[in-house]
């Protein structure tokens, strides 16, 4: 007689996939990356950030370097850094900034951001970056790994193991994690008042049970994904921070269903990406929450321009956002939230997306050909 014990199906809980997991795990993962965050007059505390205030005053600009998933998130940041605390922010990616000769002195703050805290090109460009003795801050989800070894300063991600290849409760702590630190720096720096500060953070905190929200409405998801199984190629568009959301949602579906995957910024659409629509093919659009600025417009004229060439526009839109139904294909709820913080839940269903339509391939999601969890080499 012998018993079969799978110990990895036990450790997935349930799920088939680490990854599918590690998806439904990011209400509460993103819920423990912001806890304890605040003391009782509602100020914010980042107390990993042993640099001291007054030399945070003197930051003149920010760099954020990451590679993969880790880069999108960076991208997310700047939107969010820049808004919030007025620095000059710019994003690279770890690999092009190592081989450069960039501009970085003392008052040059460099946020590495890294789920492992391995990744050699983020390793080699903290490295390039001290030793023209820029301060380094690591937004990391491992510890005592060699990025927050080597740096001043760390913001942990409390996401817990990631083993899933292709990253999904790493990217949504990584950006509750660099919300903090916008927030921080924020009042640090004094712009903006305490107030608005502990608002969105109030907002902030509100978040998870919105994910959660998203998971248990993702059915239409995994309909679609069963709809799309013979696509060759998927466009995903957006605008402001669903531009990055757009590339991140792409990233998902080349890493796992090995799918021809671009995203765009809708405002690019007329500078070439229009001319590879056709008939039929699907564009995901990251539609922004209606607000008094023109993006949420600007978006929709962008979902009205690819169907009008044949695309099936495939439209992430705020619940109540009952106008864009017309433009669309198929429409993906998404809680009302603010802008900037919007990336938290609209990630969700791409990465559901990507999942599903991989399984469904018969592909094996936590070990997509090729790819490696942490890449340590060149
Ligand atoms: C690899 C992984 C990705 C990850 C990237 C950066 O490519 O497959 O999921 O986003 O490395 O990794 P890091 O650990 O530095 O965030």
């Amino acid at each position: 007689y012998h018993v079969d014990w799978d110990l990895s199906a036990a450790e997935k809980g349930g799920f088939d996939w680490f990854m599918r997991k590690e998806i439904y795990e990011q209400p509460r993962a993103v819920a423990d990356t912001l806890l304890g965050r605040h003391t009782e007059d509602g100020s914010l505390t980042l107390d990993e950030i042993r640099i001291p205030e007054a030399e945070l005053r003197t930051i003149q600009k920010i760099i954020i370097i990451a590679a993969g998933t880790s880069f999108y998130a960076g991208m997310v940041a700047k939107y969010a850094i820049e808004h919030w605390c007025r620095i000059p922010c710019e994003v690279e990616l770890a690999s092009e900034f190592r081989y450069r000769d960039p501009i970085v002195g003392p008052t040059t703050m460099v946020v590495a951001i890294s789920q492992s805290g391995e990744t050699a090109d983020t390793l080699m460009a903290i490295r390039h970056a001290r030793e023209q003795h820029a301060r380094v801050l690591a937004i990391c989800n491992t510890n005592g790994s060699t990025i927050p070894r080597e740096s001043d300063a760390v913001i942990y991600t409390h996401a817990g193991p990631e083993i899933g290849v292709a990253s999904t409760k790493g990217f949504t702590t990584q950006l509750a994690a660099c919300y903090l630190l916008g927030l921080y720096l924020a009042q640090v720096k004094n712009t903006m008042f305490g107030d608005e500060i502990a608002s969105v953070m109030k907002e902030l905190e509100g978040i998870p049970p919105l994910m959660q929200q998203v998971l248990d409405d993702s059915q239409v998801v995994v309909d679609l994904a069963a709809r799309l199984i013979d696509q060759p190629s998927v466009l995903f568009l957006g605008r402001h921070v669903g531009y990055p959301v757009a590339l991140e949602g792409a990233l998902k579906l080349k890493e796992i269903a090995y799918l021809h995957a671009e995203g765009f910024a809708a405002g690019e659409l007329k500078h070439g990406p229009i001319a590879i629509i056709e008939e039929g093919m699907p564009v995901f659009v990251v539609v922004p929450p209606r607000g008094r600025d023109q993006l949420h417009e600007k978006v929709i004229s962008n979902i009205q321009e690819v169907r009008a060439r044949g695309a099936r526009p495939i439209v992430l839109a705020e619940q109540d956002d009952t106008f864009v139904e017309q433009f669309a294909s198929t429409v993906i709820r998404l809680p009302k939230v603010s802008t900037i913080l919007q990336p938290l839940v609209a990630i969700i269903p791409l990465q559901i997306f990507a999942c599903e339509l991989a399984t469904q391939l018969g592909h094996d999601v936590d070990q997509p050909r090729n790819l490696a969890k942490s890449v340590t080499v060149e």
